[in-house]
């Protein structure tokens, strides 16, 4: 049986035990019979552990953009490759054919090619949901250069600090963007990050809000009229396996953010392959994820791993409560959605508006439903279940990170049986172990550890851009020859794997080991609440004491809170034991999050300890205004 598709169950086993016992083998299969190579590899993995160097496919050469674009112009040049969905529904959807995607990538890549840019270089982008992002990531990829995609939420400063570290020599953005009822002056906050990024040379601006914005002689231009004389005859740059592909940010715990590197030929096979396994891809599906391009979820499964595929992916410019909150399910409607793929943040937002935005829509299309950044609390996980997906539609709940490139651990739809908050099996190639505090592999099932992973696979993050050290540091010192994920996890009797969150948010309660994201479930599943997180606070006996910031449903919630602090013990009481009730309950308005949605538990803990004066640098948060409101609130 073809190990590129996974039928049932039983293919899974048998293509992840040959994908363990002969891993080069496997991959080298993999990349054989589904790709166009420019000339074949010489060797398919070289691994050295120590110094956290891998290769895969070295000697081999090709294009990814040849195979994500000119592959198909045989088979399918007329079928929509991108289907792109404005912000204003009032708007039409445009069908962007492989054909003239190709075209439009030819033309762009002549237009960096004239302003200077040549294989190697690093070109950021900054850029809204438009199409013009997918095409100017490609347009990069198709004669070299490295792209480095910022997502456009981040703020000038954030925006400078990468350009930065990556020296960037020219930014592509546009006049502004289009969110919900706003609109937003992109090109202004690229002036002020400009103002001290000395590498750059060049802005390329796509005209979209039509806005009036400042035009730096000799360094903007404008992208339209340059692409329009272009010509569509751009060859492709011929890149070794192991060329820089992108650099995309990530925050670490600490310090600044780290330019996770990935590579050419690694990256492609493994983004592809779990896109067609995790999503059970099929040439007539129309599969949206509503993640932006600005994050590696993306760049894996919005651009490159559909493309791979001959897909059809749809882009979403707008935000999911716009025009209301029935945006997502209209769209679904409209476009016949096959696969979708969103947030747990996102379906907790769905969840708590009224249900008659989702009954309204007809979501009979939909096949496989996703999700993906974060542990999916039950109560959200069922209600995606029961007024999404009718209890039809497997939901694959996706565990992996920037690092890693692609999909890790996932059911695969049905093929593996999904059990609410578990990620389940590795996917072929990936081989995880739960380590213990003294370093030691922690063998058997029912236990808890911390998530390792002890193989190499082709779509790993390299380095970290101009810090090798770094690299070693935070991801191969913890445990000896294995990559640490930062996660905890849990396997259970029959093998499979619950994400219970980063192990930095372990909290330890007299001497007892404690994660953040059991202990939210348990709380969420308190019919007053709509979303919980925990933080440690120092407490004279136990050590830590857990401080639990709760969101009820009601703002104007009546009930006397003091019974409802009860009850919400009672239930963690029930979920997980008396061990992890909560000593403070503080009921707020908000939580800080990041930009991707995740709760940030650093300011969170600051507040718990009584130490809201040190919260350091909250500008990149999504809502730094909640901050103040939690505390003015805090107990
Ligand atoms: C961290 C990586 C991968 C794309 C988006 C996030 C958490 C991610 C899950 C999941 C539980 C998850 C982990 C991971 N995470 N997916 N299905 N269940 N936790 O990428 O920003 O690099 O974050 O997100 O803690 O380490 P990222």
């Amino acid at each position: 049986m073809n190990p590129y598709h996974i039928q049932n169950l039983e293919h899974y086993f048998q293509v992840y035990r040959h994908s363990v016992d002969a891993p080069e083998e496997f991959w080298q299969q993999i990349a054989r019979e589904n790709f166009v190579w420019q000339k074949p590899w010489d060797t398919i993995l070289n691994w050295n552990p120590d110094t956290a160097e891998v290769r895969w496919f070295e000697g081999a050469q090709l294009n990814i953009t040849e195979n994500c674009l000119d592959r198909h112009l045989e088979t399918r040049a007329d079928k929509t490759a991108i289907l792109f969905e404005p912000n204003n529904p009032k708007d039409p959807a445009t069908h962007i054919t492989y054909r003239e995607l190709h075209t439009r990538v030819c033309k762009f890549a002549n237009v960096l090619k004239a302003k200077g840019i040549k294989k190697g270089d690093r070109v950021c982008i900054y850029l809204p949901m438009i199409p013009e992002l997918a095409i100017s990531v490609l347009a990069c990829a198709r004669i070299g250069a490295i792209h480095s995609v910022v997502f456009a939420g981040f703020s000038a400063t954030a925006l400078s600090t990468r350009i930065n570290d990556a020296k960037c020599s020219m930014v592509i953005t546009s006049d502004g963007s289009f969110r919900g009822s706003k609109t937003i002056d992109l090109k202004g906050i690229v002036d002020e990050a400009l103002q001290d990024t000395p590498s750059i040379e060049n802005v390329l601006v796509v005209k979209r809000i039509q806005s009036e914005i400042q035009m730096k002689e000799g360094r903007d231009y404008w992208v339209q009229p340059l692409v329009e004389q272009a010509s569509a005859d751009c060859p492709i740059e011929v890149m070794d396996a192991e060329d820089p592909l992108f650099i995309l940010y990530t925050s670490g715990s600490t310090g600044t953010p780290k330019g996770m590197v990935h590579t050419t030929a690694g990256y492609m096979v493994y983004s592809s392959y779990t896109f067609k396994n995790v999503f059970q891809y099929k040439e007539e599906d129309v599969y949206w994820c509503t993640a932006d391009i600005g994050w590696i979820t993306g760049h894996s499964y919005i651009v490159y791993g559909p493309l791979a595929n001959g897909a059809t992916t749809v882009m979403y410019e707008g935000v999911p409560s716009y025009p209301d909150w029935g945006r997502f399910w209209e769209i679904v409607q409209k476009h016949k959605i096959t696969q979708f793929y969103t947030a747990p943040t996102a379906i907790r937002a769905l969840a708590k508006e009224n249900l008659e935005f989702v009954e309204t829509y007809d979501l009979s299309s939909l096949k496989v439903l996703g999700t993906v950044g974060e542990p999916i609390n039950e109560e959200a996980w069922h209600w995606y279940n029961d007024n999404i997906g009718k209890k039809r539609s497997p939901i694959v709940d996706t565990w992996w990170q920037t690092e890693t490139g692609g999909i890790m651990i996932s059911p695969i739809p049905f093929a593996t049986p999904t059990i609410p908050t578990f990620a389940t099996l590795p996917l072929p190639g990936i081989q995880p172990a739960l380590m213990d505090e003294h370093g030691k592999e922690i063998e058997g099932n029912q236990v808890d550890g911390r998530l390792c992973i002890k193989f190499p696979w082709p779509s790993m993050a390299r380095t970290i851009w101009g810090n090798h050290q770094r690299y070693i540091d935070t991801y191969f010192s913890a445990f000896a020859k294995k990559y640490f994920t930062g996660d905890g996890a849990f396997r259970d009797a029959t093998g499979y794997y619950r994400i219970t969150g980063r192990v930095d948010d372990v909290i330890i309660v007299s001497g007892h080991n404690l994660g953040t994201a059991p202990i939210e479930d348990a709380i969420n599943e308190h019919p007053a609440v709509a979303e919980s997180a925990i933080v440690g606070f120092p407490h004279d006996i136990k050590g830590n004491a857990l401080y639990g910031y709760v969101i009820l449903k009601e703002t104007g919630e009546t009930r006397n809170h003091d019974n409802l602090r009860k009850e919400i013990n009672q239930v963690i009481t029930e979920k997980i034991g008396p061990i992890a009730k909560l000593d403070k309950i503080q009921f707020t308005i908000g939580l800080p999050k990041t930009r991707s949605g995740k709760i940030m538990r650093r300011i969170l803990r600051k507040i718990a300890h009584g130490e809201s004066d040190q919260l350091g640098d909250i500008s990149t948060l999504l809502n730094p205004e909640v901050v103040e409101a939690v505390i003015q609130e805090a107990l």
